[in-house]
């Protein structure tokens, strides 16, 4: 559905995004997932014709974006980063005259606006002026924007920018509610809106992806060891030291909370049993005792640090296509 290949864009001496390829499938939300300035912007900006790429292709629904502009556009909606609203219409004004823009059939662009409006909760402010709506409203007035026309693809840059918790919880409903009949790409830092929305997730940095995988196959590349947390009602003194004895066990360490402890193991070997049968033969009292996963945070933070030894390790996506 969308298709980018060997994309680079430079200003000037620098690059601001390197050879970057993926693809996003029908029906699915991509995640675009990078610190400042790392690209992404640059990329939603090349998919969707406004910024011509230094080199590289780039089509949306078959339709190539540099070749076809009309075609690629009329499939597509974007909400830029800060989107450019006219300060002098109502909300429905706006919308009507974008809907007219995206050549939304006359006798329908009524039905349209009042569709769009519904979806991204700005019904209450459709005949208040855009100059006089906070940021929040402009964000989703401009999300309403890119999706009046009922496009095939939605490329949302920070769609929940600038908004409180409540509006982000509204919006990130919303754009489920649009998974399956639209392909999404969606940039953001924050990291658990990835994991909340998104199918797969692609790890941009310094212009070059690091990354393309689901958040679960992407903790499970990563990890270098096992880990289970273990709870106890007592520590006796000799509890970290009989655990540590069971075979396949590297490092036994307190963990964050009362009586918890974090056994690593080496990869691939489930030492549950054997740890379950140690802490009770200690006497320690076994409360819990569960597999410990990897946070985004973590899978982020290590992509973004270790970039040269993931690199090396073949981890990078380039490296594996
Ligand atoms: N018009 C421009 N002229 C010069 N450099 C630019 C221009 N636009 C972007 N850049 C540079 O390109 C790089 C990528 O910027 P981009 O805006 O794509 O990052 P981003 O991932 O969207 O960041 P953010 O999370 O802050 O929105 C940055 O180093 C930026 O300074
Ligand atoms: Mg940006």
């Amino acid at each position: 559905m969308i298709q980018a290949d060997s994309l680079s864009r430079s200003y000037g001496e620098r690059w601001a995004i390197r050879d970057v390829s993926f693809q996003a499938r029908e029906g699915e939300i991509l995640g675009f997932l990078g610190p400042n300035g790392a690209g992404k912007t640059t990329t939603m900006r090349i998919l969707t014709g406004f910024l011509a790429p230094t080199s590289g292709r780039a089509s949306v629904a078959g339709f190539d974006i540099v070749d076809n502009p009309m075609e690629a556009k009329r499939r597509l909606g974007y909400l830029p980063e800060t989107p450019p609203l006219y300060d002098d219409f109502t909300t429905r004004e706006y919308l009507s005259f974008v809907a007219r823009l995206k050549r939304v059939d006359r006798r329908k662009i009524g039905d349209a606006v009042d569709r769009a409006m519904s979806m991204c909760g700005v019904e209450e402010v459709a005949g208040r002026l855009i100059r006089n709506l906070s940021r929040g409203y402009r964000q989703r007035v401009g999300l309403a924007h890119a999706i009046v026309h009922d496009p095939q693809v939605l490329i949302l840059d920070e769609p929940t920018s600038a908004m409180d918790p409540r509006q982000i919880v509204e919006i990130r409903k919303v754009i489920r509610g649009l998974r399956g009949n639209h392909t999404i790409i969606l940039s953001t830092h924050i990291l658990p809106e990835a994991t909340a929305l998104c199918d797969r997730v692609i790890i941009i940095n310094e212009g070059a992806i690091v990354a393309v995988d689901t958040y679960e196959q992407l903790a499970a590349r990563l990890r270098s060891s096992e880990k289970t947390l273990v709870r106890t009602a007592r520590a006796p003194a000799d509890l970290a030291a009989r655990v540590g004895r069971v075979p396949g066990v590297l490092h036994v360490a307190p963990g964050s909370g009362r009586g918890e402890w974090v056994v690593e193991a080496a990869l691939g070997q489930d030492v549950r049993e054997h740890v379950a049968r140690a802490v009770v033969e200690a006497g320690a009292g076994l409360l819990e005792l569960r597999p410990l996963a990897m946070s985004l945070e973590e899978v982020f933070l290590k992509l973004v640090t270790h970039e040269d030894d993931a690199a090396a390790d073949g981890e990078r996506e380039g490296a594996r296509a």
